[in-house]
C-alpha cells in the first residue's frame, strides 16, 4: 500500500484516493495495478533471467499495449534489484542524488517497495513509498530521487517513450534537502 508523507507537516497517509489526488496535482499519474500470483512469485525470486522478465512483461499485456495507447509509452523492461546484486549499491547510489530527466520516468512495481522522493514546484519535499500493484510516472522536468529501504528489494516495470534510456539530470547542490523521512525524535 502506498504511503505519502509531505516532509513539511510530516502526517503520513496511506488513503489511496488521498495519495492520488495530491499526486494528480503535481502532474503525477499514480494508479493501482492489478498483481497476479504469477507475477508475485515471479518477483519473488532471488534472480530474474531474461524469459522471467519477458513473462512479467507479458503478463501485464494488457496495462502496457493501454500505455503504449494513451501515453505513448511504447517500450518497457524489467528491473530487479536485490541486497546481494553485485553493484546494487552502486545503481541505488545513482537513484537517490536529487535530479530529473528529458523524459517521464515510469514504473509498476510488481514486488516489494521502494521510496521516491519529490520537490514540488513550491519547494516543498514529499516522499511518496509504493509496492506492488502502484504505477507511477513522474513527469519529465520535476525533481525527485529514489531510494529503497535496508532489504533493498523491488522489482518493477519501467515504460519509455521510445527505447529504454534514464539519463538523469543532476542537481548542482542538494543543501538544505532531506532525502528521507525524518526520525520520530527528529534527529534525521
Ligand atoms: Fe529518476
Amino acid at each position: 500500500m502506498a504511503r505519502l508523507v509531505p516532509l513539511w507537516t510530516r502526517e503520513p497517509s496511506s488513503d489511496a484516493a488521498t495519495i492520488g489526488a495530491f499526486l494528480a496535482e503535481r502532474g503525477i499519474a499514480f494508479e493501482a495495478w492489478n498483481v497476479p500470483a504469477e507475477a508475485r512469485a515471479l518477483a519473488a525470486k532471488a534472480r530474474l533471467d531474461d524469459a522471467d522478465k519477458a513473462r512479467l512483461l507479458a503478463i501485464f499485456g494488457a496495462e502496457l499495449a493501454q500505455k503504449a495507447s494513451a501515453d505513448g509509452y511504447r517500450s518497457a523492461d524489467v528491473v530487479a534489484l536485490r541486497a546481494d546484486l553485485p553493484g546494487v549499491d552502486d545503481a541505488l547510489g545513482k537513484f537517490d542524488r536529487v535530479h530529473f530527466h528529458d523524459d517521464d520516468e515510469v514504473r509498476a512495481i510488481v514486488g516489494g517497495a521502494g521510496v521516491f522522493g519529490f520537490v514540488g514546484d513550491d519547494g516543498r519535499q514529499f516522499l511518496v513509498e509504493v509496492s506492488a500493484g502502484e504505477y507511477l510516472s513522474v513527469p519529465a522536468g520535476m525533481w525527485h530521487w529514489f531510494y529503497c529501504h535496508a532489504d533493498k528489494d523491488v522489482t518493477a516495470i519501467r515504460l519509455f517513450r521510445d527505447v529504454p534510456a534514464w539519463t538523469p539530470r543532476y542537481r548542482s547542490t542538494e543543501r538544505g534537502l532531506a532525502t528521507r523521512e525524518p526520525s520520530a525524535d527528529g534527529s534525521g
